[in-house]
């Protein structure tokens, strides 16, 4: 029964190559918006730069100067790794999701890693949407706090949880992202804010996609709806432009975090060259109302296009668009063959997405202008022709394959 670890390493990446879900990440250059690729510049719906921020020479230029008067952090934060750049940019970050305080991480996944893995342990319940991000999933785990699935979006799944188990728990926590990051749909977070309360339970989103793009300022679901959760995790990868990511909460978060959270004790900390950058890059957002129009339409004209070649998920409220086409192999002949028509659409298969429900994820983004999406919609249409028939029948053709 003895394997090596390089035979079992090359078994399961032939399963994954025979199931249709190998990724083999190709390299780009260039701008996130219009990389280069094999010497080519394509149109990318792949990046999550919403806002365009990460294109903007404006932000280049703030994380450039910064990266004169900074370099690598040295050790981590509770070392020596807290620099004043830091503090101004959670100063920046709890101003801007309306909550007493901030800490900076090296990514939202690592954020949702601590918030879960270590503020939460064994004799607490963690409650959590079933289409919750994976970097929520592995907090979870991490925790050793009892972990019960609810419905997505079920609230009256979730009450029954509360009702059934919360008795049984020292901390209860209700864990959700406020926009799905796969689904394009919206959390609740008033009813969910209402319910937790009623329950003597803790509120822990995760607004990674809906900072920069819900609310007038950009300021996400939670502080849009004056909804204030117990934590906030954020992520400074997507419309901030920049990478890393973050955890609000009220007063105790910080030195909450500081004390308890694992990612932050034991790893180095984010470039103070980012953190620098954080100020500006909040300050851009909230400024960025043209740009959240702009791509308001984009997101409009991608999912007309899109429902004619498969099913669209979510709400236009999301700045991307799902559309599931089912069987893995379908969906990735069909990216493949946009990316050779000049636009790059990404593939979300399993275990990113439930089995069978194979999707192009369409990321719209304020940099495109108005002409390269109707470009890129009419690639997208040539190509489902093309590949895979009429309209309508497309999801049943690739499930029934399937089976
Ligand atoms: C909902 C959600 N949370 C967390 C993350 C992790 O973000 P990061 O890339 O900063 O680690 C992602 C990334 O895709 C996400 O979609």
């Amino acid at each position: 029964l003895r394997v090596k670890l390089e035979q079992r390493l090359n078994e399961r990446l032939d399963d994954s190559r025979s199931a249709g879900l190998l990724r083999m990440p190709a390299p780009y250059d260039g701008d996130v918006a219009r990389p280069t690729s094999h010497g080519r510049s394509i149109l990318s719906f792949a990046s999550n730069d919403y806002l365009g921020l990460a294109s903007s020479v404006a932000l280049r230029t703030a994380v450039a100067e910064a990266a004169m008067r900074h370099s690598g952090p040295g050790s981590s934060r509770a070392v020596a790794g807290t620099t004043l750049a830091h503090r101004t940019a959670e100063r920046a970050l709890a101003g801007h999701v309306a909550l007493a305080e901030a800490r900076l991480f090296t990514s939202a996944y690592s954020a949702n890693v601590a918030v879960l893995g270590s503020l939460l342990g064994a004799g607490d319940l963690i409650l959590s949407d079933e289409l919750n991000h994976a970097s929520i999933i592995d907090g979870c785990r991490l925790s050793r706090a009892r972990t019960v699935v609810y419905r997505h979006g079920d609230l009256d799944h979730l009450t029954w949880l509360l009702r059934e188990h919360a008795h049984t728990a020292r901390v209860t926590a209700v864990v959700t992202e406020t926009v799905f990051s796969m689904d394009a749909d919206l959390a609740d977070v008033r009813a969910l804010r209402r319910l937790t309360h009623d329950h003597d339970a803790a509120l822990i989103v995760d607004e990674a996609h809906a900072l920069g793009v819900v609310g007038e300022l950009g300021e996400g679901s939670c502080a849009a709806s004056g909804v204030a959760p117990d934590v906030l995790v954020g992520g400074l990868g997507k419309a901030f432009g920049l990478s890393g990511g973050f955890v609000a909460g009220p007063g105790v978060i910080g030195p909450a975090i500081d004390n308890f959270a694992r990612p932050m004790l034991f790893s180095t900390a984010i470039l103070p060259a980012i953190a620098a950058a954080v100020p500006q890059a909040t300050e851009m957002l909230r400024g960025a109302s043209t740009a959240r129009r702009r791509l308001q339409g984009h997101v409009t004209t991608i999912r007309a296009a899109a429902a004619r070649g498969g099913r669209v998920l979510g709400s236009s409220t999301a700045p991307f668009v799902p559309v599931v086409i089912g069987d893995p192999v379908a969906a990735v002949r069909l990216s493949s063959e946009m990316r050779e028509r000049g636009a790059l659409v990404p593939v979300m298969r399993p275990p990113t997405v439930p089995a069978g429900t194979s999707r192009l994820r369409w990321s719209a983004t304020a940099s495109h202008n108005p002409e390269e999406v109707a470009q890129a919609c009419d690639i997208f249409l040539e190509c489902t022709t093309a590949l895979l028939g009429s309209d309508g029948q497309r999801e049943h053709q690739s499930e029934a394959a399937q089976r």
